[in-house]
């Protein structure tokens, strides 16, 4: 840990009241995000706002997978710096993965920061808040210790239909463009008993559909507590099982753990839904391996292949990046082919950008901007088709939707299909939080209309 002194020593201190959280990034960033607010809440009864100039304490969790991340992040202090302008005992902290990154470089360009963490060190928050209190020093915390987080952190509370649970974190695979394995450290699995539980407090708190979170949920490996491996599949058989459990998903996979036990858990396990996200990045077999991504085109449609043997309707989303040093209208050429023979029902696409650190990012970014922008549309053009198609094909199904909350429109319930599409239908209020049979009337882009199969 780093300690700076400041010059603000003489003025009274004022109690703390209010925090706000700024959430950049990905679902664990988000889950991140309520834990520290959980824990902030427990330590200080802080009160949320949703408004920095209302907040004792403004925290910012930070994500750093593409370019212009810490920009971002240094604009928004700017803005923070304003208010601290006026009310100097404000504390400001950056957590996430750009702390993580940047370090103690944030208070040399941003000294008014008072604390700098990262994504291991968060459950410190509390002693943190004391330490710069007391002893009026700013902080960085950045080391990353054994996984000791999930022991301090308060039971998580649960509000709302759905729920997250972290059972893993960090990466080993090394892509060679992401920062991740820099900014979340190497994979550590969470011990079954603790997954268990927690899930358990999630249903007994109303959760009706709950996923599983971390880098590469498949490569979960743990020991239960009588000494037994537990794999991802044998996790999702566990959890699966708990009384109550109604809805089961998880995020994010990676093809070179889509075991065959995997593929099968969606033909046995009756609330893991059928949707997966399984990122591919590129169907060229060169970029692939440019990438290290340990697995060819040929594995990836055969895993996508097995899937659908075991789980026919199951929804699939991917991601993808255009424009990775060295692709050339060919290798561009066979991610389209790939993404026409599998047909995706969402996808998210991306320019590369050079991250500090990474091995990529020692070759030349060599695909010409223009490129990369005229691939991308291509790209997103065709995935928007399928996308469309995919939704088209849903009209005259029925469905069961899990009834989330009132829609826009007057009368209007919205709700989730178990393919994760969002439906919008009539309905009486009172049905919120049940799965009811709806039949699908109409498509969109991104959302479906329907109507209840019986009227209430
Ligand atoms: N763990 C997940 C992905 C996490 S990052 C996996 O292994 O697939 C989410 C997505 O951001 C990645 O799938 C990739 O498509 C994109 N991404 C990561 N680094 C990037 C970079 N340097 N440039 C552009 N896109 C990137
Ligand atoms: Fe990044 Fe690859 Fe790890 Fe995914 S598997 S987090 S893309 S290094
Ligand atoms: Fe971003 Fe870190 Fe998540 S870089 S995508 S917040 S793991």
């Amino acid at each position: 840990m780093q300690t700076i002194e400041t010059s603000n020593k003489k003025s009274k201190l004022k109690s703390l009241d209010t925090l706000f959280i700024k959430t950049y990034g990905c679902a664990m960033n988000v889950y991140d995000s309520s834990r520290m607010s959980d824990l902030m809440q427990q330590a200080y009864g802080l009160r949320i706002v949703d408004e920095p100039r209302d907040a004792d304490v403004i925290l910012m969790n930070t994500c750093s997978i593409r370019d212009g991340a810490e920009n971002k992040v240094y604009s928004e202090l700017g803005r923070y710096k304003l208010l601290k302008d006026k009310r100097p005992d404000l504390i400001i902290g950056v957590g996430g993965c750009v702390g993580q990154q940047e370090g103690e470089r944030i208070q040399k360009r941003a000294p008014y920061v008072d604390i700098v963490f990262g994504p291991q060190t968060y459950h410190r928050l509390p002693e943190m808040v004391k330490e710069i209190r007391r002893n009026r020093v700013r902080l960085t915390e950045i080391d990353m210790p054994e996984i000791e987080k999930f022991d301090h952190l308060p039971k998580p509370k649960v509000e709302g239909l759905t729920g997250y649970v972290t059972i893993m974190e960090g990466c080993d695979k090394f892509c060679t463009f992401c920062i991740v394995p820099y900014t979340r450290g190497a994979e550590i699995s969470r011990p079954p008993e603790d997954i268990l539980e927690e899930c358990r407090q999630l249903i007994d708190a109303g959760a009706k559909d709950i996923s599983l979170l971390g880098q590469n949920v498949n490569a979960y490996r743990a020991e239960d507590a009588d000494g037994n491996a537990v794999d991802f599949a044998g996790l999702l058989h566990l959890v699966g099982s708990l009384e109550g459990m109604q809805r089961l998903r998880f995020s994010t996979s990676h093809p070179m753990e889509m075991t065959t036990e995997l593929c099968e858990a969606f033909a046995e396990i009756p609330a893991l839904m059928p949707y997966l996200h399984l990122p591919v990045q590129s169907g060229s077999n060169a970029i692939l391996k440019a990438m290290h991504r340990g697995h060819t085109r040929e594995d990836y449609i055969r895993i996508i292949e097995e899937l659908r043997l075991h789980c026919p309707d199951i929804a699939l989303s991917s991601d993808f990046i255009v424009g990775f040093p060295g692709e050339t209208e060919e290798d561009f050429e066979q991610t389209m082919d790939l993404v026409r023979h599998v047909h995706f029902d969402s996808a998210f696409s991306f320019k590369y950008s050079p991250r500090p650190g990474t091995p990529a990012a020692k070759a030349e970014d060599d695909v010409p901007e223009a490129i990369k922008s005229e691939r991308l549309l291509r790209l997103q053009a065709l995935l928007k088709e399928q996308s469309r198609l995919g939704m088209a094909r849903q009209v005259g199904k029925t469905t069961e939707v899990l009834v989330e909350g009132k829609g826009k429109r007057e009368g209007d319930l919205t709700g989730r299909t178990p393919d994760f599409r969002i439906v919008h239908f009539q309905g009486n209020p009172r049905l919120i939080g049940h799965i009811l049979p709806v039949n699908i009337t109409q498509a969109y882009d991104l959302s479906l209309r329907g109507e209840l199969v019986i009227e209430d």
